[in-house]
């Protein structure tokens, strides 16, 4: 895909007194009425402020959580907005609905350049089910449809696909820089590629490895998954988390990088504890050497510093997974420091560095080094199955759209 094949704000023309449906991702952590983790409205300030700016009536539709088409207040969208207008500095409304005739009469009345959140779209049952009939009545609240929520983008819903395909559609700025900076780091990238592909399970992201394989030059892979493939290798990985099951799928996929010359990177020697705890007495061993009583929860040195060998090769890197159980420490050493070396080579200008996946995001930040990163996507499930290759139906919808 390239940056071509949708419209942008830059297509959008004289917006001024127009209704913009925004489709954001308002999808936030929330504890005691508060949001923990803001990251999500800070993406969709570009665009919001653009379009206010220009005296646009922005609508800003979104889901929270998982209501199943239930209107359950606990999923109400209202308590985002003090949140959401002090990020903006702006005033910020709220309706409580996002479909039918009485919401579009309220749209009608608002001000030109203010800025609304909509209730939440899985109140509805035809918005997971993309139905016709929501789609013709969340229409009437708007005149143009905004999608800047790449991480919904996995999601064929009325409010993702279904409004690109009735109204005119444009793609937001957030989902414009995401695209771009995916397509640099997968669609067309600079050789060679390193994929770093980690967290818990190989059943997972199994499609993710079986893409990568096929697509990138280096295949990282750490963390829980890598014990995996270790032991499909014949290594005695002792009481470390290990889907056993799957020695034939590693295998496979060891093969398949073999015939795509992609070389897959395993830790040859890893840091291990007989209680997964904070700051337990821990070694740091060869993986021939692992305890019947011992577990795998980072990878060691001597691999890290093989692993930065090989980045500094690269011109390309996608990130996905921590590499070590990072949230306890000192299991995250493996995890920052490559991380660091990754945003070392970005600003020097020497790798393009693309991470995503909610705990890749949180692992980075812990490292301190997601702002030096090329592009941190703020994704989940999407940016996962962008790595597997799969059509975003959010993102198809836009290119469709005439
Ligand atoms: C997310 O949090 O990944 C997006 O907001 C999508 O949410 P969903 O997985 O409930 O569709
Ligand atoms: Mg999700």
């Amino acid at each position: 895909m390239s940056d071509n094949d949708f419209k942008t704000l830059d297509d959008i023309g004289d917006v001024t007194s127009k209704r913009i449906l925004v489709r954001v991702d308002l999808n936030v952590p929330m504890a005691n009425g508060e949001v923990t983790d803001d990251t999500r409205l800070r993406a969709l300030i570009p665009t919001v402020t653009e379009l206010a700016d220009k005296g646009a009536k922005v609508l800003l539709l979104a889901h929270f959580g998982r209501p199943k088409g239930e209107e359950r207040p606990e999923f109400s969208l209202k308590p985002v907005v003090p949140a959401l207008s002090v990020i903006l500095g702006r005033d910020v409304s709220f309706l409580p609905g996002c479909a039918g005739q009485d919401m579009a009469d309220e749209t009608g009345k608002l001000a030109n350049g203010s800025i609304c959140v909509l209730e939440n779209t899985r109140f509805h049952p035809g918005e997971e089910a993309n139905d016709d009939a929501l789609v013709e009545q969340m229409a009437k609240l708007g005149d143009i449809f905004v999608n800047d929520a790449f991480s919904a983008a996995h999601r064929a819903h009325a409010s993702t696909v279904g409004l690109a395909k009735l109204l005119p559609a444009y793609a937001g700025r957030s989902m414009e820089r995401e695209l771009n900076a995916l397509d640099k780091a997968l669609g067309n990238p600079e050789h060679p590629v390193a994929a770093v592909v980690g967290g818990a399970k190989v059943s997972s992201k199994l499609d993710v490895l079986r893409q990568m394989v096929e697509k990138v030059d280096h295949l990282i892979i750490g963390g829980g998954m890598a014990n995996t493939f270790l032991a499909a290798r014949g290594v005695d990985v002792g009481k470390s988390l290990c889907e056993h099951d799957l020695a034939d799928t590693a295998n496979a996929i060891l093969e398949a990088a073999d015939q795509a010359h992609c070389t897959v990177h395993l830790p040859y020697d890893v840091v291990v504890a007989k209680e997964f705890r904070p700051n337990p007495p821990t070694r740091t061993v060869n993986v021939h050497e692992v305890g019947p009583d011992e577990m795998i929860l980072d990878i060691g040195p001597a691999a890290v510093e093989a692993l930065s060998d090989v980045l500094k090769t690269c011109k390309t890197l996608v990130w996905n997974g921590p590499l070590g159980a990072f949230e306890t420490p000192p299991f995250d050493v493996a995890t920052v420091a490559l991380a660091k070396t990754a945003a070392a080579l970005t600003k020097e200008g020497q790798l393009l560095s693309v991470a995503g996946g909610g705990d890749t995001v949180a692992a980075l930040n812990h490292a301190g080094v997601a702002d030096d990163f090329s592009f941190v996507s703020t994704a989940g499930g999407a940016f996962l199955e962008w790595m597997e290759g799969k059509v975003l139906p959010g993102v198809e919808a836009l290119k469709q759209s005439d």
